[in-house]
Protein backbone atom coordinates (compact mmCIF):
# COMPACT_ATOMS: atom_id res chain seq x y z
CA UNK A 1 0.00 0.00 0.00
CA UNK A 2 1.38 3.29 -0.47
CA UNK A 3 1.92 5.71 1.80
CA UNK A 4 1.49 9.89 1.80
CA UNK A 5 4.75 11.44 2.03
CA UNK A 6 4.80 14.17 4.30
CA UNK A 7 6.36 17.65 3.02
CA UNK A 8 8.21 19.87 4.30
CA UNK A 9 6.32 22.54 6.66
CA UNK A 10 4.64 19.42 8.31
CA UNK A 11 5.06 19.88 11.78
CA UNK A 12 5.31 15.78 12.17
CA UNK A 13 8.74 16.06 9.92
CA UNK A 14 10.24 18.43 12.86
CA UNK A 15 9.00 16.24 16.21
CA UNK A 16 11.88 13.73 17.71
CA UNK A 17 10.78 10.58 17.07
CA UNK A 18 10.15 7.78 20.01
CA UNK A 19 12.39 4.35 20.19
CA UNK A 20 10.43 1.05 20.03
CA UNK A 21 9.88 -0.50 22.79
CA UNK A 22 7.90 -4.15 21.84
CA UNK A 23 8.69 -5.33 17.80
CA UNK A 24 4.71 -6.58 16.80
CA UNK A 25 4.24 -8.30 13.27
CA UNK A 26 2.27 -4.97 12.34
CA UNK A 27 5.56 -3.50 11.88
CA UNK A 28 6.77 -5.52 8.81
CA UNK A 29 3.64 -4.43 7.25
CA UNK A 30 4.31 -1.32 8.07
CA UNK A 31 7.99 -1.80 6.87
CA UNK A 32 6.90 -3.25 3.72
CA UNK A 33 4.47 -0.53 2.60
CA UNK A 34 7.15 1.65 3.45
CA UNK A 35 9.21 0.13 0.85
CA UNK A 36 6.67 0.24 -1.65
CA UNK A 37 6.38 3.73 -0.88
CA UNK A 38 9.73 4.73 -1.17
CA UNK A 39 10.19 2.59 -4.53
CA UNK A 40 7.60 4.42 -6.05
CA UNK A 41 9.02 7.46 -5.30
CA UNK A 42 12.29 6.44 -6.22
CA UNK A 43 14.03 7.11 -2.96
CA UNK A 44 16.76 5.15 -1.52
CA UNK A 45 15.65 5.75 2.18
CA UNK A 46 12.35 6.79 3.85
CA UNK A 47 11.74 7.15 8.08
CA UNK A 48 8.93 6.68 9.89
CA UNK A 49 8.01 10.50 10.34
CA UNK A 50 8.18 11.03 6.80
CA UNK A 51 5.09 8.96 6.78
CA UNK A 52 3.28 10.75 9.62
CA UNK A 53 4.72 7.89 12.18
CA UNK A 54 6.97 9.81 14.98
CA UNK A 55 8.70 6.19 15.54
CA UNK A 56 12.13 5.13 15.09
CA UNK A 57 12.10 3.20 12.19
CA UNK A 58 13.76 3.29 8.67
CA UNK A 59 13.99 1.67 5.41
CA UNK A 60 17.01 1.69 3.01
CA UNK A 61 17.44 0.15 -0.54
CA UNK A 62 20.48 1.69 -2.00
CA UNK A 63 20.36 0.29 -5.74
CA UNK A 64 23.72 -1.30 -6.86
CA UNK A 65 23.90 1.82 -10.04
CA UNK A 66 23.68 4.53 -7.24
CA UNK A 67 27.36 3.05 -6.68
CA UNK A 68 30.55 4.70 -7.98
CA UNK A 69 33.96 3.74 -8.53
CA UNK A 70 35.48 5.64 -5.44
CA UNK A 71 32.71 4.41 -3.07
CA UNK A 72 33.50 1.30 -0.73
CA UNK A 73 31.28 -1.28 -1.90
CA UNK A 74 31.57 -2.79 1.20
CA UNK A 75 30.58 -2.58 4.83
CA UNK A 76 31.47 -4.32 8.25
CA UNK A 77 28.51 -6.22 9.53
CA UNK A 78 28.57 -8.01 12.94
CA UNK A 79 33.12 -8.32 12.47
CA UNK A 80 32.74 -9.66 8.60
CA UNK A 81 33.13 -7.82 5.53
CA UNK A 82 29.70 -8.01 3.43
CA UNK A 83 28.90 -6.54 0.25
CA UNK A 84 26.59 -3.25 0.73
CA UNK A 85 24.28 -4.65 -1.52
CA UNK A 86 23.84 -7.68 0.19
CA UNK A 87 21.99 -5.89 3.24
CA UNK A 88 19.30 -4.22 0.99
CA UNK A 89 16.81 -4.01 1.32
CA UNK A 90 18.17 -2.39 5.27
CA UNK A 91 15.03 -2.32 7.73
CA UNK A 92 15.56 -1.03 10.97
CA UNK A 93 14.49 0.33 14.39
CA UNK A 94 15.75 2.19 17.52
CA UNK A 95 19.31 3.04 15.73
CA UNK A 96 22.30 4.40 16.99
CA UNK A 97 24.18 5.67 15.15
CA UNK A 98 28.40 6.99 15.64
CA UNK A 99 29.54 8.85 12.55
CA UNK A 100 33.43 9.42 12.32
CA UNK A 101 35.96 10.76 9.85
CA UNK A 102 36.56 13.83 7.98
CA UNK A 103 33.71 16.10 6.55
CA UNK A 104 32.68 15.35 3.16
CA UNK A 105 30.85 16.82 0.89
CA UNK A 106 27.81 15.29 -0.94
CA UNK A 107 24.52 16.74 -2.72
CA UNK A 108 21.35 15.52 -0.71
CA UNK A 109 17.72 15.47 -1.59
CA UNK A 110 14.72 14.57 0.44
CA UNK A 111 11.19 12.77 -0.32
CA UNK A 112 10.08 15.28 2.02
CA UNK A 113 11.40 18.28 0.42
CA UNK A 114 10.62 18.16 -3.14
CA UNK A 115 12.51 19.93 -5.95
CA UNK A 116 15.90 21.08 -3.83
CA UNK A 117 18.69 19.47 -3.69
CA UNK A 118 22.05 21.03 -1.61
CA UNK A 119 25.48 19.90 -0.99
CA UNK A 120 25.70 19.06 2.92
CA UNK A 121 28.99 18.12 4.74
CA UNK A 122 28.95 15.09 7.18
CA UNK A 123 31.80 12.95 8.38
CA UNK A 124 32.49 10.25 5.76
CA UNK A 125 32.00 7.14 8.03
CA UNK A 126 29.72 5.94 10.50
CA UNK A 127 29.73 2.64 13.08
CA UNK A 128 26.05 1.94 13.58
CA UNK A 129 24.27 -0.35 15.95
CA UNK A 130 20.57 -0.95 14.35
CA UNK A 131 18.11 -3.50 15.21
CA UNK A 132 15.84 -5.69 12.81
CA UNK A 133 12.21 -6.55 12.90
CA UNK A 134 13.03 -9.69 14.32
CA UNK A 135 15.09 -8.24 17.10
CA UNK A 136 18.47 -8.88 15.82
CA UNK A 137 21.23 -6.51 15.81
CA UNK A 138 22.97 -5.33 13.17
CA UNK A 139 26.38 -3.90 13.98
CA UNK A 140 27.88 -1.89 10.57
CA UNK A 141 31.11 -0.05 10.03
CA UNK A 142 30.86 1.25 6.34
CA UNK A 143 31.44 4.22 4.45
CA UNK A 144 30.26 5.70 0.78
CA UNK A 145 26.89 6.24 0.19
CA UNK A 146 25.18 4.14 2.83
CA UNK A 147 27.18 6.58 5.68
CA UNK A 148 26.03 9.38 4.04
CA UNK A 149 22.18 7.61 3.62
CA UNK A 150 22.37 6.43 7.39
CA UNK A 151 22.93 9.67 8.75
CA UNK A 152 20.63 11.42 6.58
CA UNK A 153 17.53 8.79 7.66
CA UNK A 154 18.51 9.02 11.16
CA UNK A 155 18.40 12.55 11.48
CA UNK A 156 14.30 12.02 10.73
CA UNK A 157 14.32 10.43 13.55
CA UNK A 158 15.38 13.34 15.30
CA UNK A 159 13.61 15.94 13.77
CA UNK A 160 16.19 17.50 11.68
CA UNK A 161 15.96 18.16 7.75
CA UNK A 162 18.95 17.74 5.22
CA UNK A 163 18.16 21.48 4.26
CA UNK A 164 19.17 22.17 8.08
CA UNK A 165 22.67 20.87 7.41
CA UNK A 166 23.99 22.78 4.18
CA UNK A 167 26.30 26.36 4.34
CA UNK A 168 24.38 29.78 5.89
CA UNK A 169 24.97 30.85 2.42
CA UNK A 170 22.81 27.94 0.73
CA UNK A 171 20.36 28.29 3.33
CA UNK A 172 19.69 31.93 2.29
CA UNK A 173 19.64 30.52 -1.20
CA UNK A 174 17.06 28.39 -0.40
CA UNK A 175 15.02 30.09 2.17
CA UNK A 176 12.56 31.80 -0.56
CA UNK A 177 12.01 27.90 -2.21
CA UNK A 178 11.43 26.39 1.06
CA UNK A 179 8.82 29.00 2.18
CA UNK A 180 6.89 28.43 -0.82
CA UNK A 181 6.92 24.04 -0.38
CA UNK A 182 6.01 25.22 3.23
CA UNK A 183 2.87 27.37 1.91
CA UNK A 184 1.90 24.54 -1.12
CA UNK A 185 2.18 21.37 0.95
NI1 LIG B 1 15.00 12.59 3.78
Amino acid sequence: MLLDIKQYGDPVLRAESAPLEHLDSDLKNLADNMLETMYAAEGIGLAAPQIGLNIQMVVIDIPEDEEEQDIPETAIVNGETKPVRDLMPLVFVNPVLEPYGNLCPFTEGCLSVRGIRSNVLRPEFVKARLTQLDGSVLEIDCGGLLARCLQHECDHLKGFLFTDRVSSAAKITLAKKLKKLAASR
